[in-house]
């Protein structure tokens, strides 16, 4: 059963949060390894825009948007040609989840993100069952891959008016589509290292 919430709270974190952000993402993910991400993007400066949902002074969720590139394949760490936006990680408190809590953090993250940048794609990487309500639609027909290979429609890209327009990447007329990686930033370098 799906109960909404009326005394929920989204806002952005300030430092005074960072041990409750990481409790709910560590919970959500039953691994360390996203919220070693997380500590990673906020040491590395690279978040730019995040959001929590706070309910009776309890975090219980968390979004984070960060830059992502695009280059041409085989040209992932060398020359980019543009930066857009990837969102990761969205952790909801276990216990909290099927609330529309995630909705609620998810659309905070991405309005304020286009706020700022309403002329970047934003993508995403996860079940496009679940993302598809937020206006993304899969990246690989659009000519977008991610960088770790091709992964069917959980690699995912909206713009800020969604539905997003069929259109190849726009960014380079003569880079051919299925020739564009998109790479997330350092920080998502944890994913390569071992779990701790
Ligand atoms: C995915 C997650 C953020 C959703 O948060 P939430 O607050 O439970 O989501 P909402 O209440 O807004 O939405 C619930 C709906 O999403 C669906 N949903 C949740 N996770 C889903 C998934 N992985 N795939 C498809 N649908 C999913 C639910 O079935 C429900 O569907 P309904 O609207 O038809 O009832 C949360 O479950 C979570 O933190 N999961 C663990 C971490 C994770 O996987 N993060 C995303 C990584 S990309």
């Amino acid at each position: 059963m799906t109960a909404t919430v009326a005394s929920l709270i989204v806002r952005p974190p300030d430092r005074g949060d960072r041990a409750g952000v990481l409790d709910v993402v560590a919970a959500a993910f039953e691994s360390s390894q996203e919220a070693r991400l997380v500590e990673r993007l906020w040491a590395d400066g690279s978040i730019v825009t995040e959001r929590l949902a706070e309910e009776s002074a309890r975090i219980v969720a968390y979004a984070a948007i960060s830059p992502v590139t695009i280059s041409r394949a085989g040209d992932e760490r060398g020359h980019h040609f543009a930066t857009e936006l990837g969102l990761a990680p969205v952790a909801v408190s276990p216990r909290q989840q099927n609330r529309r809590i995630g909705a609620k953090v998810v659309n905070a993250t991405i309005d304020a993100a286009f706020q700022q940048h309403p002329e970047r794609l934003l993508f995403v990487l996860g079940d496009h069952a679940y993302y598809r309500r937020f206006g993304f639609i899969p990246a690989e027909p659009m000519g977008y891959r991610w960088e770790g290979g091709s992964v069917g429609d959980a690699f995912q890209v909206r713009a800020r008016t969604s539905p997003m327009a069929p259109r190849a990447p726009r960014t380079h007329g003569s880079t051919e589509l299925n020739q564009t990686v998109v790479r997330y930033c350092d920080a998502f370098g944890i994913f390569d290292e071992e779990p701790t």
